[in-house]
């Protein structure tokens, strides 16, 4: 069952009941000020970190589901109701959610009034902008009232959730003609405060959340809106809020625009984040008693006025409906630009949408959201995590090469002088951070595959050169190369009994932990460690360090160090004889020894025999390939581990507790890590199957799991059907084939470079770009533009044979290059044919 469609041609995906399996959201903004929305408005906004600049509140695993919001009510003449249908929950008489790329376009109507509100944050401003429509569609005129609300949160979500003996009494407002700010703590140390603000003048407002719901009623029942007219009250602590009165008269047919603006602004530098857009150091405060009578403060204080120099400016930008259209047209024509970077005409109608539109979005999103804020993930808990930001950046490179750089140094600056990393870093002060520490061993391969990915993208060899600090010490800065050099030697210093690369306290899989053996109940898993450590070993890191290692042996040589190089190739053959003799089971690779030294995804193992993760990057390594030992491997997981949901992570899944496993065993059958469908490494084996011409299967994984796939069972898959989730309950699970945790996952990343580098196969070398596709045999061919270092490619692939793969022709502007990969152009545009056979 579908819930809405895909709108291709406007880049959206149009809702068209408000009562979808669960809240189906979208992201505004990209440079600082972010909001979430799902489709009836709910949803909450912060400044750069989610955790420490909530702007306004949300509650999470609320009752009802997803309340709290920027909502408008209407009171026309007694019958009250919102354009996005919560929370009063009018039935409409139409109803139609637009989620688009940085933007959401909520449309309602209840007799004879239509309502449309268009959300987004412009670009270079930090703030929210609603442009609100009002239009009487019926044959008479008509006065109705409009209330905006939206509830402040008191900056810190965490302490805002938490500490209620002091948070009840320090809330502060002001309100000056049509904007409401919100100041509380801004008396103190805080140089930042936000504003509501509406172009028009009102009727009334409310700003404390008491007078304008009721001590006792819902979002749906706010007082105000039944009683028609705003208290005009003054927060003074409690829960200050922002809500604009209205009165709108419209003769038949007449319509009426109205622009609010969300917006955050810092004035003082020490509180400053070093991110405002825009924003110039000012003075703190205005004169007192500064305005006159027009401002109306809490305490009716006439002290400690804000200076709002910086807010004016930000409501004049986009004071009419003209100049709020006008900064729409721009968001919307940079994110053309952006996605123009890689855009396929194939002939699967669900690859283009994902390729050309959602999933490329989605990689934006992560890329800047990491894994803090969503309707799954609740912005107190996580910083950016080291080996998924790496991994976001396989997936984004190519829309912003300069943002991918930057965030490439931020991570290599918290790694440590042996090569491992902080598992985890904060945004907002870009420090390792101390209490998760080191040792998950993985960490610093995925800092060697990111920066091979930077340097293919865009030919900037010079970025090993930069001067690099470990641990974000100045005084410890050595070239990012150094940093590759000590990342390899981590792995290959760190090994166990085998010759495999010891585990640590996880290697991917954040809930293997193999040298944790916890007891107690609330113990996390990911830092109790009580092994040395010694022991077990990770097949997985073995094969990744494979297919990885090499990579730092061409920045070797790009550098000229052809002796370093070679002696990484010998370490990397070393790893791959341990890796065959020790990591190979017959039919498929192991995934660890466990403290004990026992085989963990053997076939000795009544559950956990066999794991999806070193199966991918085996093959991808070519582990086995002389004896036919990788296609072995794959057929066992197509055997083993295929459902019509997508390939779980292992099989058979863990029933009881295994305290030498850790987490994994702990999460009920089916879920999560113990063989639940993980979207992201599903990626891997989609990558491997191409990799090794097995196209048709290729896409078969491909399209289990890409959500434009999924749509018609909405249903029962319940997340967005225009992003990827994380999980999807895997067979052993009671509700097979529900996903949850949509949106931030390294399921984006990874399946983009799936399909983009190994099924559609345009993948960026560092000296060129090559193009080796591995397709289903049925298509007769697919047309491509890449954006490529400056050069638009416009690449025509044929397959008149119907194989998989193999190039047999290649023609560059007409003539055949002297290799596979087609060097790069100074700029310009292109035509490459591909002929398959
Ligand atoms: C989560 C984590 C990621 C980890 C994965 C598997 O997605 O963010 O770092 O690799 O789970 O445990
Ligand atoms: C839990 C989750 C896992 C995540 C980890 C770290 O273990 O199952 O997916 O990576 O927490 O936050």
């Amino acid at each position: 069952m579908k819930f809405g469609y895909f709108d291709d041609a406007n880049k959206e995906y149009v809702i068209t009941s408000p009562q979808t399996p669960y809240p189906w959201i979208n992201y505004l903004g990209a440079q600082g000020f972010y909001s979430l929305i799902s489709n009836t408005a709910g949803g909450y906004s912060f400044y750069m970190d989610a955790r420490l600049r909530r702007i306004t509140r949300y509650r999470y695993n609320n009752v009802p589901a997803d309340m709290g919001g920027r909502y408008f009510y209407i009171n026309d003449n007694g019958h009250i109701w919102n354009p996005g249908w919560s929370p009063v929950k009018t039935a409409l008489d139409s109803y139609e959610c637009r989620h688009g790329l940085g933007y959401t376009i909520i449309k309602g109507s209840s007799r004879g009034i239509a309502a449309e509100v268009t959300f987004f944050v412009p670009q270079n401003f930090n703030g929210e902008v609603q442009k609100v429509t009002i239009k009487n569609t019926g044959g008479e005129s008509k006065k109705i009232k409009l209330f905006s609300f939206i509830e402040w949160c008191l900056w810190d979500a965490n302490d805002d959730a938490t500490n209620f003996q002091r948070n009840f009494n320090i809330g502060e407002v002001e309100v000056e003609d049509s904007a409401i700010f919100h100041k509380t703590e801004y008396r103190e140390r805080r140089g930042h405060y936000a504003f509501y603000s509406v172009n028009a003048k009102l009727s009334g407002f409310d700003t404390d959340r008491e007078s304008f719901l009721g001590m006792y009623n819902g979002f749906g029942e706010a007082r105000a809106v039944k009683n028609g007219a705003a208290g005009n009250s003054v927060a003074d602590g409690w829960s200050p809020v922002a809500s604009h009165y209205l009165e709108i008269e419209l003769a038949p047919g007449a319509s009426k625009d109205l622009v609010f603006v969300l917006g955050y602004v810092e004035n003082s530098a020490e509180n400053s984040t070093g991110n405002s857009i825009g924003n110039f150091i000012e003075e703190k405060f205005a004169p007192d008693l500064t305005g006159g009578e027009n401002i109306i403060t809490s305490g009716n204080s006439r002290k400690n006025i804000i200076n709002k120099k910086i807010a004016y400016n930000m409501i004049a930008q986009c004071d009419t409906a003209a100049k709020a259209d006008a900064l729409f047209g721009e968001l919307k024509a940079y994110w053309a630009a952006l996605l123009g970077q890689y855009s396929v005409d194939s002939p699967d109608e669900k690859l283009n949408r994902m390729v050309n539109i959602w999933n490329q979005y989605q990689c934006m999103v992560t890329f800047n959201m990491s894994r803090s804020a969503s309707y799954f993930e609740s912005g107190i808990g996580r910083g950016m995590g080291f080996r998924d930001s790496n991994q976001d950046i396989l997936g984004f490179v190519h829309q912003i090469p300069a943002r991918a750089r930057e965030r490439i140094l931020d991570l290599a600056a918290t790694m440590m002088e042996d090569g491992g990393a902080y598992h985890q870093y904060q945004p907002l002060t870009k420090m390792g951070n101390h209490e998760l520490g080191s040792n998950f061993n993985d960490d610093p391969l995925w800092m060697i595959l990111a920066v091979a990915a930077y340097m293919k993208e865009t030919g900037d060899f010079a970025i090993l050169d930069e001067r690099v600090p470990y641990e974000n010490d100045q005084s410890k800065a050595d070239t990012l190369l150094d940093h590759m050099k000590r990342a390899f030697n981590h792995v290959c210093t760190k090994k166990g009994p085998r010759g495999l690369p010891l585990i640590g306290r996880a290697d991917w899989n954040d809930c293997l932990n193999l040298n944790c053996f916890s007891a107690s109940p609330g113990q996390s898993f990911q830092t109790t460690t009580s092994k040395d450590g010694k022991v077990a070993e990770s097949v997985m890191i073995a094969a990744m360090f494979a297919f990885i290692g090499p990579e730092y042996a061409a920045m070797c040589r790009i550098k000229g160090d052809n002796s370093e190089a070679d002696r990484a190739d010998a370490e990397i053959a070393v790893m791959r004889k341990a890796a065959m003799e020790h990591g190979f089971d017959g039919e498929w690779f192991l995934r660890a020894y466990d403290d004990f030294g026992k085989k963990l995804g053997g076939k000795e193992c009544a559950e956990g025999r066999i794991f999806i993760e070193p199966q991918g990057f085996a093959v991808l390594a070519g582990l086995g390939k002389e004896t036919g030992a990788d296609i072995k491997t794959l057929d066992s997981v197509d055997k083993y581990l295929n459902t019509k949901h997508g390939l779980v992570l292992h099989n058979p899944a863990f029933t009881r507790y295994y305290i030498e496993y850790g987490e994994i065993s702990t999460y009920p059958p089916g879920y999560k890590e113990n063989a639940g469908v993980f979207c992201h490494n599903n990626a891997w084996i989609i990558c491997a199957e191409a990799a090794v011409g097995r196209g048709d299967k290729a896409f078969e994984y491909y399209s289990k799991i890409a959500p434009a796939y999924r749509e018609e069972i909405s249903d029962l898959h319940r997340t967005e059907p225009y992003v990827y989730a994380q999980m999807i309950a895997g067979k052993d699970a009671g509700r097979h084939g529900e996903a949850k945790n949509s949106w931030l996952t390294g399921t984006a990343a990874w399946n983009f470079v799936a399909v983009s580098q190994y099924i559609l196969g345009i993948k960026p070398q560092y000296h060129g770009l090559q193009i080796d596709p591995s397709i289903p045999k049925n298509w007769n061919g697919f047309r491509l533009t890449r954006v490529f270092r400056g050069a638009t490619y416009n690449i025509t692939v044929k397959n008149p044979n119907h194989v998989s793969k193999g190039v047999i022709k290649l023609l560059v502007d007409g003539s055949e290059p002297p290799g596979s990969v087609i060097p790069s152009f100074p700029g310009g545009t292109h035509e490459i044919e591909v002929t398959l056979g």
